[in-house]
Order: C-alpha cells, then structure tokens, then sequence
C-alpha cells in the first residue's frame, strides 16, 4: 500500500485494493508498505505496518528512547518542517471536507515552536503497578510504558518522577498501589517547580515520610496534593496545598499571573506568546469596545488585552481558575475586566436575553468545541469580530459552520504548532461579521 500524507490522529493515509482508506501508525508519506489490520470499521480501517517495501528518505533517528511505546510524540522520527507542513494540510483538509471551502485564500503556514524539545511545562505522568514496583509513565499501543526521561519536558521532571518512584518502592510499593493515581508536574519560566500527587484517597499512606524525603533532595519544590476519586481528568477534584503558594508566576510581557498549579495553562509558553502578538494584531481593538473572553481560565487573554478596550468580560465554568483571574486582575491593577463562573453556553443565553453588546468575542473552548447552541448564541450577539482559538479541528469546523450559516465569513486562520512531535495542533480562526448582517 501506497502512503498518501499524513492525517490528524497522527496515521499515514493509504488505500487497499478496492479504494477502503486505512489509517497506518508511523507511516509516512510517500512509503510503501505491507499493513495488517488492528481495526475494521464501516468506511475506514486501523492497520499496522509488518513491511517496509520502501522507507521515506525523511525517517530521522528519534531523540526519545522510549518513542512508538508511550503513545506520546508520534512523529518524533519526521523533519519538523515537514511536520508543520502536514499540520497545515490537516488543518486545511477539514475546512475542505466539512465546509467546502478552498482554504488557501485565508489559511497561513504553521506559525512553528521556537523549541521543539523540553517545551512543555506540564506533564502528567500514571501510576502502574508492576513486577512489584510501583512506576509512573503513559499508556501507549502495548499498555503503561515505564519511562527514564520525557523529552519533550524539562529534564527535571523525569528526574523527580524517577526519586518519587524510589521514594514509594523503598517505603512499600504494595501500600501504594491503586491508590496513587498519576504524578504531574508544572514549571514557570523562571524554572519554579510543583509536583502534584494525585490520589483516590483523601491522603497516601505514609504521606509525610514521602514529602519529607521528596523535599531533603528537592528543597525549593511546591507540592500540592489532588484528591480525585472518579474524574478521568487528573487534576479535577479537591485540592489540597501542602507546600508553597499553590501557584506559578507567569509573566507575559507587561502582566504577570498567578496560574493555579492544577489549573489550564497552555503548555508551551514560546508558543503562547506568539499567539498573544497574532491575537493582538487580528483583534482591531478599539479603546470604546467591548470584549468577551469565553472560556478565560485564569484570564490571561482577558487581562491582556484589556487595556485596548472599554471593559473586558471573562467567563468560565471552573471556580478555582475564576478566583486566581480576579486576583490577577488586582496584581496587575486592572480595573476593566470583570470575571465571572458561570458555563460558557449559559452566560450566552442570558447575555442575548439582556440584549448585551459585544464588540469582539475571544473563544477558547475544551477540545469538544462550544456547540450548535453556543454558536448561535455568539452569532446572536452580533459582535463585529470572533476569535475562536480551538486544540481540534473538527469540532472547530463544526462549530464553524453554524457562524458561516448566520453570515460570518472566515477573514484568516492561523495555525499554531504548540505540540512539536505529535499531530495536535492549535488554530486561530478569525471571523468577522458578513456585510448582510450589518
Ligand atoms: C482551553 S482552556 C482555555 C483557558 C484560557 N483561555 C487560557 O488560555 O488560559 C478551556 C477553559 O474552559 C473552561 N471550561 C470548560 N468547560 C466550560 C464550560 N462549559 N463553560 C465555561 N468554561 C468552561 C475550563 O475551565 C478551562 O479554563
């Protein structure tokens, strides 16, 4: 089978005989190759390469030792440019397929990772049982994989993992084992550091031998404790602060923000900079305009482009994130924005009720989009400009295509290479108002 490109999932793109497409792992395009089938479904297949007939010339030697096990970094073995040329075209193939839509006239080139290694300032790692031990690592194809060193994170972090596990398998790894859930970890760009141990329990047992032979070798580490019973997400669920503030300073240009060591952050901070000056630009802001900033978190967009408008509104679900966006707004002697808990969809509903007038409206929705509903509701707002920044093409186009029914017209699109290595891909979608609706 021929290898055609590369499409989101991370698969090459190949067909059998009778034209049925088959999503291969680690194949690449331009490479031939003999598949068996992992998973038959109606219009497309799973396979798996047993031959290579021939290899693309691009293959690299990876720089992870534990690539293809950890289910991870999926192309960390491909040329980085040629990966965010197959982000664009996975990003383009979407407004293609389910809107369309040529892309070219509006899509731009993958704006790149200035650091394609150790760029991440976050990551969760699981705990495992195994052959008596107790392990942290992910769960890649072939089950928990055990991992030395996370290349795409600071080094540190792998470093106290490995001292964690030695900690619990010195202690007694039974007394551990299927009570410890995962082990994450955050670090701000000046290298402060949080560990979060994340327990089915309100506790671990023997917690405070653990933390007191954790701090004797790491003595400056913040250590904040999530009790998380059922949540899939790992650091959803009671959080307890056993050492330091229980947050990082971030600081992006003139603002500074305290960021909740369990609550969202965008992972790569080189990127996240670049999106804020592309934001910047896009936005027009006008200094009499209103904006909405739905799903804020902390607030960083709201309170960083507030001093380019009248008031800034910033809405989110989570308790924790709305608090810390208040008490950044008083850091950084904000007095025009204005945050409030409340569910994105909900807010909407009663905003259009009230009649309330949004000038420009920044969305930054989980990876499920906003919805029918949402959209609607935005496009009933009637705000001149929408900027929907999105980790998933295909609800973004989805929810896309419900702005472009009410008359919006897709001014540009920029994508965002947050994730070096893996096929995620982050994108900026600018709409503005069509001239119908004015
Ligand atoms: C991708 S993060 C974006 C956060 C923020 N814009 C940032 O860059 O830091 C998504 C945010 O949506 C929030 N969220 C999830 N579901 C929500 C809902 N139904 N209504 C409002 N906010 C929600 C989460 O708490 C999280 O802060």
């Amino acid at each position: 089978m021929y290898i055609e490109k590369l499409v989101y999932g991370g698969y090459g793109l190949g067909r059998d005989s009778e034209g049925m497409i088959i999503f291969v792992e680690n194949a690449y395009p331009g490479e031939i190759v003999d598949v068996i089938l992992k998973k038959v479904k109606r219009d497309y297949s799973i396979g798996r390469v047993v031959r290579f007939r021939l290899r693309s010339t691009n293959r690299l030697k990876p720089e992870c030792d534990h690539f293809k096990e950890c289910g991870g970094c999926c192309w960390m073995d491909y040329p980085y440019e040629e990966q965010l040329k197959a982000k664009k075209e996975i990003v383009s193939e979407q407004f293609r397929r389910f809107l369309k839509l040529d892309p070219e006239p509006f899509i731009r080139e993958v704006e790149r990772s200035d650091v394609i290694f150790r760029y991440r300032n976050k990551l969760i790692f699981k705990a495992f049982f195994d052959n008596g031990e107790m392990n942290f690592g992910f769960v890649g194809n072939e089950g928990y994989t055990k991992i030395s060193d996370c290349k795409v994170a600071p080094r540190i972090f792998s470093d106290i993992k490995n001292y964690v596990e030695r900690i619990l398998n010195a202690i007694d790894p039974e007394v551990f084992r299927g009570t410890v859930r995962n082990l994450g970890f955050r670090m701000n760009e000046e290298g402060d550091l949080a560990v979060l141990f994340v327990s089915r329990s309100e506790r671990i047992p023997n917690e405070g031998e653990v933390f007191r032979l954790l701090l004797r070798e790491f003595p400056d580490l913040q250590i904040v404790f999530v009790h998380n019973a059922r949540s899939k997400s790992a650091f959803s669920g009671k959080v307890r602060v056993v050492r330091g503030d229980g947050y990082l300073i971030e600081r992006m240009n003139w603002f500074e923000y305290m960021i909740p060591v369990e609550s969202f952050f965008q992972v790569n901070k080189n990127i996240t900079m670049k999106m804020l000056g592309k934001i910047t630009e896009i936005l027009c802001p006008s200094k009499r305009e209103k904006l909405l900033d739905l799903y804020c978190g902390v607030g960083i967009f709201g309170i960083y482009f507030s001093p380019l408008f009248s008031k800034v509104v910033g809405v989110d679900l989570n308790e924790r994130a709305i608090k810390f966006a208040r008490a950044n707004t008083k850091m950084n002697k904000v007095k025009n924005c204005v945050f409030l808990k409340d569910d994105a969809v909900n807010f909407l509903r009663k905003a259009v009720r009230k009649k309330e007038k949004f000038d420009k409206i920044i969305l930054d929705p989980p990876r499920g989009g906003i919805g029918r509903e949402g959209m609607e509701l935005i496009a009933g707002l009637k705000p001149k400009r929408i900027i929907y920044i999105s980790c998933n093409p295909s609800t973004l186009v989805r929810d896309l295509k419900i702005l472009l029914e009410k008359g919006y017209e897709i001014v540009e699109v920029q994508p965002f290479d947050m994730f070096p290595h893996t096929y995620h891909v982050e994108t900026v979608a600018l709409l503005d108002r069509g001239e119908g609706m004015k």
